[in-house]
């Protein structure tokens, strides 16, 4: 795949989708902010040259009207020519229903695109996760302890644990979690929702973020790989289901080791893009800014082929870009 000029315009893709659904920001609304999301990121998609198949998208055919899993999109499947490049793309429209609806920070678009069989399958359930940015590559363990690896870090970081702050999904489940890293004496950043965003993070050294543990979403899980492969950090993910229906689709879609401990580059092989814009006001990117006839963007796109990481602000106006008035409700 030449993915540099792609690269580029995936970002469209993305800021059309966050243009939809800032739109409807605490509103309280989260799955209209997630419908109108989906929909403006599916057209957008229908303008790029590419035959693309949706590998981590919106769930099943059955359950998802647009971007479900095994869904072909791009303008290059309309062509006759076999020019445009074929690739996997791994898509959350709306990261962060809740933090829209509620105009919480971090919510963002996101999109990943890898070379054909790059991505791992990953099934709608859990994924156990360990998150570090660049310093802390290769020193992470899922197998050991939450204070094993808290240690480690401190270590790679020449901090002390006191120094360390870890950012953990605030639920019911991650109570142990929770008390073992607070015996450990590091600090925490409980959040309500998005453990994409919280995985980046780790990567930036002014987010003050240096881990993200506990379990979330396992196709958040290899989105956040394909970023990370990019800006060079490390993530470990393993499989957790919350019943035997899950555990059976996983079978289904190629899972031979429930236990398996996914490596980085198990998640996301090979040359892979990521492309995110802010939604609501966030610790990486801005969120939408709408004034009178327009909004204003940030985005961030990267490769890892090239390690480049572009952060794109964009200035959109409306009258001008009449394709942005289906993305916004100007229409
Ligand atoms: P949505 O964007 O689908 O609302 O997901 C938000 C999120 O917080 C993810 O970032 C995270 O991986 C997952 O939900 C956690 O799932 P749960 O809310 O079931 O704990």
């Amino acid at each position: 795949m030449d993915d540099r000029n792609l690269a580029l315009e995936f970002v469209r893709i993305t800021e059309a989708a966050a243009l939809s659904s800032a739109r409807l920001m605490g509103r309280g609304d989260r799955n209209g902010a997630d419908h109108v999301a989906v929909e403006a990121m599916r057209r957008a998609l229908d303008h790029i040259d590419i035959r693309g198949s949706v590998v981590i998208g919106e769930g099943e055919r059955d359950e998802a009207p647009m971007l479900f899993i095994g869904e072909k999109v791009g303008a290059g499947w309309r062509s006759d020519s076999d020019r445009s490049p074929r690739v996997d793309i791994a898509v959350d429209p709306l990261e962060g229903t809740n933090l829209c609806a509620f105009g919480q920070p971090d919510a963002i678009s996101v999109i990943a695109i890898a070379d054909d069989g790059q991505f791992l399958n990953a099934p709608d359930t859990y994924m156990e996760k360990i998150a570090v940015g660049p310093e802390c590559r290769g020193v992470i363990d899922l197998r050991e302890s939450w204070t094993w690896n808290l240690e480690r870090i401190a270590k790679a970081k020449g901090r002390r644990l006191e120094d360390v702050t870890a950012v953990i999904l605030d639920r019911d489940r991650h109570r142990e979690l929770i008390a073992e890293v607070r015996a450990a004496g590091c600090r925490i950043r409980l959040i309500s929702d998005g453990d994409i965003s919280a995985a980046i993070a780790t990567c930036k050294d002014e987010t003050g973020i240096d881990v993200l543990f506990g379990t979330g979403g396992a196709p958040e899980g290899v989105i956040a790989a394909a970023a990370l492969r990019c800006v060079g950090g490390d993530l470990q993910g393993r499989l957790r289901f919350r019943n035997d229906e899950e555990r059976a689709r996983a079978t289904r879609m190629g899972v031979k080791d429930s236990d398996h401990i996914y490596a980085l580059d198990e998640l996301a092989k090979g040359n892979v893009m990521f492309a995110a814009t802010g939604v609501t006001q966030g610790s990486f990117l801005d969120g939408v800014k709408f004034f009178g006839g327009g909004a204003r963007t940030q985005s961030v796109v990267m490769r890892s082929k090239s390690g480049t990481v572009r952060t794109i602000s964009s200035t959109h106006h409306f009258e001008t870009k009449p394709a942005y008035s289906w993305a916004t409700g100007l229409e």
